[in-house]
């Protein structure tokens, strides 16, 4: 469904992207992961059409991906983002929140949208929640208001970039669960993560980008658990080991 082929990309002198290939079948999730710097928000924003790129191809289901082309608006409905930060509208409700796409970028008839986006404000587990504003929702809350946005505009993919680390630890699980469930649904996913339990659980395959290249790739258990490269396996034993402090890096 997805693919990213030998892309390259520079920003002034520094190239972050040094020919990355990726392939996500229909139904997948596919979990990336690697240090701060090494190009996994910009190879997601790629995908997405959100940054233009100098060399490679990418396509979602056989369809370019160019940021130039006067098409990407469409293609980027195609193609959901959660991001970090919620990036949720803060005077709207958590029901208009997710009925934003639909009703002006979809010209859905509102009484469908609304209706559609209860039923996915109800997946998610926030049906007592839908006219709450962001300001009053917990961090958890607010991400899973993010996911049943890009839900609505029915995405053939979803692309997340650090989904919960701006989260509280207790408010993990609850957005991860929302994530889990999608997975089992099979939502294609591209999930860019810190938490190994859940690309060890969810993931089909794991990259390891580091320094612009996919560094070692493999299926989520393979790789945790037997890395091959020295790279992937200094990567996870950091990953794994608490600073003094109590935070893992
Ligand atoms: N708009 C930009 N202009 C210039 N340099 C950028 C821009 N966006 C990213 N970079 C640089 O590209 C490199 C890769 O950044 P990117 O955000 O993709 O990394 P990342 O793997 O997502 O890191 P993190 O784990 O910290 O989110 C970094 O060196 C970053 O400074
Ligand atoms: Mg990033």
């Amino acid at each position: 469904m997805i693919e990213v082929q030998s892309i390259h990309k520079r920003f002034h002198d520094q190239e972050v992207l040094k020919g990355v290939s990726l392939n996500v079948d229909a139904g997948q999730v596919v979990c990336l992961i690697g240090p701060s710097g090494s190009g996994k928000s910009t190879l997601l924003r790629c995908i997405n059409g959100l940054e233009t790129y100098d060399a490679g191809t990418i396509t979602v289901e056989g369809a370019r991906v160019d940021a130039r082309s006067k098409h990407i608006h469409e293609l980027r409905t195609q193609v959901g983002m959660v991001f970090q930060r919620f990036n949720l509208f803060p005077h709207r409700t958590a029901l208009e929140n997710v009925c934003e796409g639909p009703l002006y970028v979809k010209k859905e008839a509102g009484d469908a949208a609304r209706e559609k986006a209860r039923h996915l404000l109800d997946k998610v587990g926030l049906a007592h929640r839908m006219d709450a504003y962001p300001a009053e929702l917990s961090g958890g809350q607010q991400q899973r208001v993010a996911i049943a946005r890009a839900l609505a505009m029915e995405p053939k993919a979803i692309l997340f970039d650090e989904p919960t680390s701006a989260l509280d630890p207790e408010l993990v699980g609850e957005v991860l669960g929302v994530m889990r469930q999608l997975a089992n649904d099979g939502m294609t996913m591209i999930v860019v993560t810190h938490e190994m339990g859940f690309a060890r659980e969810v993931a089909d395959r794991v990259c390891f980008l580091y320094d612009g290249t996919i560094c070692e790739e493999g299926a989520a258990a393979d790789l945790l658990e037997r890395p091959t490269h020295p790279r992937t396996r200094d990567f996870l034993r950091r990953m794994l080991t608490p600073t003094s402090n109590g935070i893992a890096q």
